[in-house]
């Protein structure tokens, strides 16, 4: 039995788990309201998928495009995820998205610049207007730096090298976390009035993918076990372009950047293929006028808007097509061509980071030769659900931002939307939080609650013999690649959540050697019991929905129906411990904003509709 008292306790007001850009902003925002605010990272501060935006976060600030402003952003926003998305965070998020990238300029973030010394937007795909404040091609990476720099600033108290294995609760609410210290393996209580979940996705369940190892779906797996709800789930983002070669680091982000910078795709054949899956729908929808559409359509280059930014769902199924059909790269991608649409000085300017990606880990030099490229998971659309104002789900006391929080980006996000998100909502979180922690009662901490996590940890340590944890986790990266990836059916989506049940029968007795300090294995079982569980959840969602609808797509039901776009499916956990799965009715969007993002682009602008709405 444990003693509680001899577990290292650390109490803090807010907790935030996970050091992204979410989880940074709602932290300093806690901070600058006064508030006792612990971060925990489960690496070191700084290393987060965040960087893995690589060219830009979008906010309509018209300084390269004045016609741009928050109800264009948000129509894009509403179409990009195929009207699914909610409605008010869709909202908030483009009026306020100016203001906090505004905010990060004030704490030093460096921007590339417009002639007339404005922070400079570029293209993206999905966006109307050129909207992506960047800095060169590591946007993500600059948005982390001035979030750290400020932050340590505000009297943080950041945990690195962290990793929370539960929530605790009191009652109903969340009251803390228990966590291990990666280095030592010993254990840490924190204490909380409010915690808020900032920790990314679950890539790691995919073989080919951007993230890094530490997307294990920690948040939503310990939110759905504190009894959270999840939603839109099945909506997984497969970038169009990762590294395909060299093999050790396929998956790694090619970032969009280089497609809004003019950069085109070609197969095998050097046809430009993209022309040959333009939506007709879109095409007519996003074109200025009728005639632009048909010549888009039939491949007229000097067509304003070219193919290659349609939204990545769209892209990643035109390259998966391609290869299938055996017009494929050497190495099974496509080819980006940035070499002949600029200048090799520009391409070094503007595209740095990816220069110097491709020669020192493929040796290609892309001012000269071609990239080659193909779909990596990148996102996790869904996530838990929350509510949009606060950010606080369905457990009082817990909030989620940025990545693991569901609603925004509906069925498919527009490239660029995800660090505005961060910014937007982790500030949200953390306001949430505190007025939360306000009038919350001091946190008591339940002993069988740490116990049971606390032993869930050591027997893996503690068992004779078992699993090894890589060979699982290895299994589990095949197995959602091949039956969850960017094309499903329903026996290949049946025969994951049979897979899933074995695999997590042999995760149950997963065994790691020696001590538990500086042991890989064990952090790789303990991260198991996550991925596993997010695996299902995905499976399971898109098992349910029953069309395709902008990220998930169905071989066996294609296109989009009408009657799905009313629907989310959430997924909670049943009082037996079964995960239960619902489809459950979207409240209806407010008719100002129906309106909007269903307009006409020059009736929008013409101030015929939505002019009274502000
Ligand atoms: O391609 C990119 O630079 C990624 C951006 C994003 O995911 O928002």
């Amino acid at each position: 039995m444990a003693d509680l008292n001899e577990i290292q306790t650390l109490e803090h007001d807010v907790l935030v788990i996970g050091a992204g850009g979410a989880g940074l902003r709602a932290a300093i925002e806690c901070a600058a309201r006064g508030v006792n605010t612990g971060l925990v990272c489960k690496s070191l501060l700084g290393k987060a998928h965040t960087v893995m935006a690589e060219g830009g976060m979008a906010a309509a600030m018209g300084n390269v495009d004045a016609r741009d402003n928050w109800k264009v952003h948000f129509r894009d926003t509403m179409r990009g995820g195929k009207f699914l998305n909610n409605w008010r965070m869709a909202e908030l998020h483009a009026k306020e998205a100016p203001d906090r990238v505004r905010e990060l300029e004030e704490w030093g973030a460096v921007f590339d610049r417009t002639r007339q010394g404005l922070i400079s937007q570029r293209n993206f795909g999905g966006h109307r207007y050129p909207r992506l404040a960047h800095v060169g091609d590591r946007t993500g990476l600059e948005l982390i730096r001035t979030l750290q720099d400020h932050g340590v600033h505000q009297g943080i108290h950041v945990h690195m090298e962290c990793t929370v294995l539960d929530l605790l609760k009191d009652g109903d609410r969340v009251c803390g976390a228990l966590a291990y210290w990666r280095d030592t393996g010993r254990f840490v209580i924190f204490k909380a009035k409010a915690v808020v979940l900032a920790t990314g996705g679950a890539g790691k369940a995919w073989r080919i993918t951007s993230n890094s190892w530490e997307y294990s779906g920690d948040g939503l797996a310990m939110a759905y076990l504190a009894g959270a709800e999840l939603m839109d789930l099945e909506f997984t983002q497969f970038h169009p372009t990762g590294m395909v070669w060299p093999p050790s680091v396929r998956g790694t982000l090619v970032t969009e950047g280089v497609r809004g910078d003019g950069g085109i795709l070609k197969n095998k054949e050097g046809k430009r293929f993209m022309f040959g899956y333009i939506p007709a729908k879109f095409a007519a929808e996003t074109a200025d006028t009728e005639d632009e559409a048909n010549r888009w359509l039939k491949g007229d280059k000097s067509a304003r808007r070219p193919p290659e930014l349609l939204t990545r769902d769209e892209v990643a199924r035109a390259i998966n097509a391609e290869v299938k059909a055996g017009r494929g790269s050497e190495h099974g991608g496509v080819y980006l061509d940035i070499a002949s649409r600029l200048p090799a000085e520009q391409i070094k300017r503007r595209l740095p980071g990816m220069y110097h990606q491709f020669k020192e880990l493929a040796e290609v030099d892309i001012t000269k030769d071609p990239m080659e490229v193909g779909p990596t998971l990148h996102y996790f659309m869904g996530g838990i659900r929350v509510d949009a104002e606060s950010q606080m789900t369905t457990v009082p006391g817990l909030f989620a931002a940025g990545e693991c929080a569901a609603g925004l980006h509906g069925a498919n996000r527009l490239g660029g939307n995800s660090l505005s998100d961060l910014i937007v909502f982790g500030k949200r979180a953390g306001a949430g939080a505190c007025d939360f922690a306000a009038s919350a009662q001091a946190p008591v901490i339940d002993k069988d609650q740490v116990e049971a996590s606390m032993r869930r940890a050591t027997d893996i340590l503690n068992r004779e013999s078992g699993s090894n944890p890589f060979v699982v986790q290895d299994k589990l990266q095949d197995m959602m690649s091949h039956n969850v990836g960017i094309i499903r059916t329903k026996s290949e989506l049946e025969t994951a959540v049979e897979k899933l049940k074995e695999l997590s029968a042999e995760a149950a007795t997963a065994k790691a050697h020696a001590t538990s300090q500086y042991n890989a294995g064990w952090h790789t079982a303990l991260d198991l019991r996550n991925l596993l569980l997010c695996s299902e959840a995905v499976t399971k969602a898109a098992l349910t929905r029953e069309e395709s609808r902008g990220a998930h797509t169905r071989e066996d039901f294609p296109g989009e129906r009408e009657e799905w776009v009313k629907y989310n499916v959430i997924i909670k956990r049943g009082n037996d411990g079964d995960m239960v799965v619902e489809k459950r009715q979207r409240p209806a969007g407010p008719q100002p904003l129906v309106e909007i993002a269903n307009s006409k682009i020059e009736d929008l602008e013409a101030g015929k509709v939505g002019a009274d709405y502000q």
